[in-house]
């Protein structure tokens, strides 16, 4: 059994049957100094007794971290990988803490994004040994033979170090109006609610999950050489998920603006950004049936239930025409 207790500091109770049939407490106090230090103390204690906390030291396990460098305010400097070594033991599992760790220990001035450190907000995407990633949810190989090597994000330009500038991608983003439109009735959102079936909802899923980290963009060479007039797979899917979902009556007027040689026919479904993506969806596959829809080959489902509109003459309600 494990319990969790938190009053001065993380405390992890495991609780054993021993041999001569005593209940015994294993338990694991890591404060955040010691985690620190490397320093995990362990005790184990009975309800009669608690004998006094002995130190564990770990062995280090040293690892080579290469670490891409560019400095705005060095312009003259080329970019270039710094080496650091960095002991496994001192940090968390996640990549993400190797690089804290270095920005605690070895050189505050590394700059790299991070919010939520849970795969939640997208910030951290980077490349990690060859693959766009993100470095929060990504394990730190224990191998020390191999190096860890990071880079930005490729094909982006660089604020600095780690940090990719995300402006088109999210200019891109803005573009396409992710949000719900019903031209027909003005001031609705939050105001009533508007009915979907189970059916209809499902239609979104493995859609509304993208947090936007931009892996899949900058790993799809379309994206690369046009990512002026080329959308890339994250913003398209976002847009396939409002064309698609029921309760959005915009659906003509978002593919019109999709209806050009570059915005979604630059991919070429090699699915790179499928392969890539951290949260396992699958932007290929929405881009390959949002060129059904663009190209007029599929028309999007009537709902399976229509939200009632207020009839603003007579103050009934009457259905509403999706389109
Ligand atoms: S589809 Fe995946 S890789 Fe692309 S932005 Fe969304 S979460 Fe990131
Ligand atoms: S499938 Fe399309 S969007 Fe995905 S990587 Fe290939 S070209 Fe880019
Ligand atoms: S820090 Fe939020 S996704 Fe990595």
């Amino acid at each position: 059994m494990f319990s969790y207790h938190s009053k001065s500091f993380p405390l992890l109770i495991k609780r054993e049957a021993t041999s001569h049939g005593l209940c015994l407490y294993k338990t694991i106090i890591t404060s955040t100094s010691n985690l620190k230090k490397g320093i995990t103390e362990q005790t184990d204690f009975n309800q009669k007794a608690c004998n006094p906390v002995i130190p564990i030291k770990k062995e280090p396990v040293i690892k080579v971290v290469k670490v891409y460098r560019w400095d705005p305010d060095e312009p003259k400097k080329k970019a270039f990988l710094q080496k650091f070594e960095v002991d496994l033991n001192r940090c968390g599992s996640m990549v993400l803490d190797v690089l804290h760790l270095i920005k605690a220990e070895q050189d505050p001035k590394l700059a790299f994004r991070k919010s939520c450190r849970e795969g939640i907000c997208g910030s951290c995407s980077m490349n990690i040994n060859g693959v766009n990633t993100l470095a929060c949810i990504t394990k730190t190989d224990r191998n020390t033979q191999k190096p860890l090597i990071i880079y930005p994000l490729p094909h982006a330009y660089i604020i600095k170090d780690l940090i990719p500038d995300m402006s088109q991608f999210l200019e891109q983003y803005r573009k396409i109006d992710p949000y719900l439109k019903r031209p027909q009735e003005k001031n609705l959102i939050g105001k009533r609610q508007l009915l979907q079936s189970e059916r209809d909802r499902n239609k979104i899923d493995g859609l509304y999950e993208c947090i936007l980290c931009g892996c899949c963009s900058f790993g799809c060479p379309s994206y690369w050489w046009n990512s002026d007039k080329y959308l890339g797979p994250a913003v398209l899917m976002q847009a396939y998920r409002w064309i698609i979902d029921s309760r959005d009556q915009a659906s003509v007027e978002r593919l019109f603006k999709l209806r050009d040689f570059y915005s979604v026919f630059r991919c070429h479904t090699i699915f790179n950004c499928t392969k890539t993506c951290p949260k396992a969806l699958n932007p290929g596959k929405a881009i390959a049936e949002l060129k059904l829809l663009v190209s007029g080959v599929m028309n999007k489902e009537k709902p399976d239930l229509e939200t009632p509109m207020k009839d603003q003459c007579s103050k009934e309600e009457k259905s509403s025409k999706c389109s």
